[in-house]
């Protein structure tokens, strides 16, 4: 099978260009010096000859979005639409990748699939209309959303939080926003299944199982490199003033993966203690 990535060299890129070369495919692996994915003509010249276009480019800085929502629609909404479009030209099948920040993040239970889209800031916006642009071009899509993504392959929660670590005494780290830490591997390896599986059209919920807060993670973290969890202490996110709105509770139910018989990640900690070394080096 011949696929396409775009985004290739962002943290998510990089660990899924791996796994489809590892797993013997044909792939072309492109990030911006060699597609724009808002331009017509250059998603024309490149995405050609493929059966799969995995779309993990995006504008993903999500404070800087509330300024620039303009650019950032750009990439979030109209790229997606273009790729989309470029697929069923061809008859290539499309992975999009979205995100928890589409939801309002004011529930208590588990987003599902189908859920309401509310987002409250701008990158949730444009990545909802992302999704939107995608379900109304093509009928062959994919749309992965994913939440509190780490990686080796790009800066992340984890490595901010060993360095600070290595520089302070304690951590004040927010207990009231709760979410389920993803490894771009375990995702990476979602989305190859998916695919391998011909999973039917539509949503699914690419996050590790569990929950935990950000809190809870640090510890985990500052355990993992050999220091005393009891140096994280506990504060909420309205200590820490952001432009963007954070989503309090970003839990992402699996139903859709679990209806097409293609298991989930697995649940957060376990997937962290196997992620550790490779994430932070
Ligand atoms: N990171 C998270 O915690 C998280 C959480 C939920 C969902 N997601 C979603 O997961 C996906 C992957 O995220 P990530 O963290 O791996 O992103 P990332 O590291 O920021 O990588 C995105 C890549 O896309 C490139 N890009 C930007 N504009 C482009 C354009 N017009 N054409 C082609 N390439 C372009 C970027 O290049 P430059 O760096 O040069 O701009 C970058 O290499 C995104 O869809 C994101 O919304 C991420």
């Amino acid at each position: 099978m011949r696929w396409l990535i775009a985004g290739a060299k962002g943290m998510l890129g990089q660990d899924l260009t791996a796994r489809v070369v590892k797993d013997g495919h044909d792939l072309i692996a492109v990030d911006i010096d060699g597609i724009d994915i808002t331009d017509p003509a250059s998603v024309r010249e490149i995405v050609k000859d493929v059966d799969v276009v995995v779309n993990v480019a995006a504008f993903t800085a999500v404070d800087a979005a509330e300024e620039k929502e303009a650019a950032a629609f750009t990439v979030n909404a109209t790229g997606p639409e273009i790729l989309a479009r470029r697929c069923r030209e061809i008859g290539a099948r499309f992975v999009h990748i979205s995100t928890d920040y589409v939801f309002s993040g004011d529930a208590t239970s588990p987003y599902r699939e189908d859920g309401l889209l509310e987002p409250k800031g701008a990158y949730g916006r444009t990545k909802a209309a992302g999704e939107w642009a995608v379900r109304c071009n093509t009928d062959d899509y994919l749309i992965v959303r994913t939440a509190w993504l780490y990686g080796a392959g790009g800066k992340c929660f984890p490595k901010t939080m060993r360095d600070l670590s290595q520089t302070h005494e304690t951590l004040s780290v927010v207990t009231d926003e709760v979410g389920q830490p993803t490894w771009t591997v375990d995702l990476a390896d979602l989305i190859v299944r998916l695919v391998d599986a011909e999973a039917p059209t539509g949503i699914y919920h690419g996050t590790s199982s569990g929950k935990t807060n950000w809190h809870g993670f640090t510890r985990e973290i500052v355990a993992s490199i050999g220091k005393d969890p009891d140096m994280v202490k506990e504060t909420t996110a309205a200590a820490f003033k952001r432009p963007a709105p954070r989503p309090h509770y970003s839990v992402l139910g699996h139903d859709a993966l679990e209806r097409i018989g293609v298991e989930p990640i697995g649940d957060w900690k376990e997937r962290w203690l196997a992620a550790k070394d490779v994430v932070l080096g």
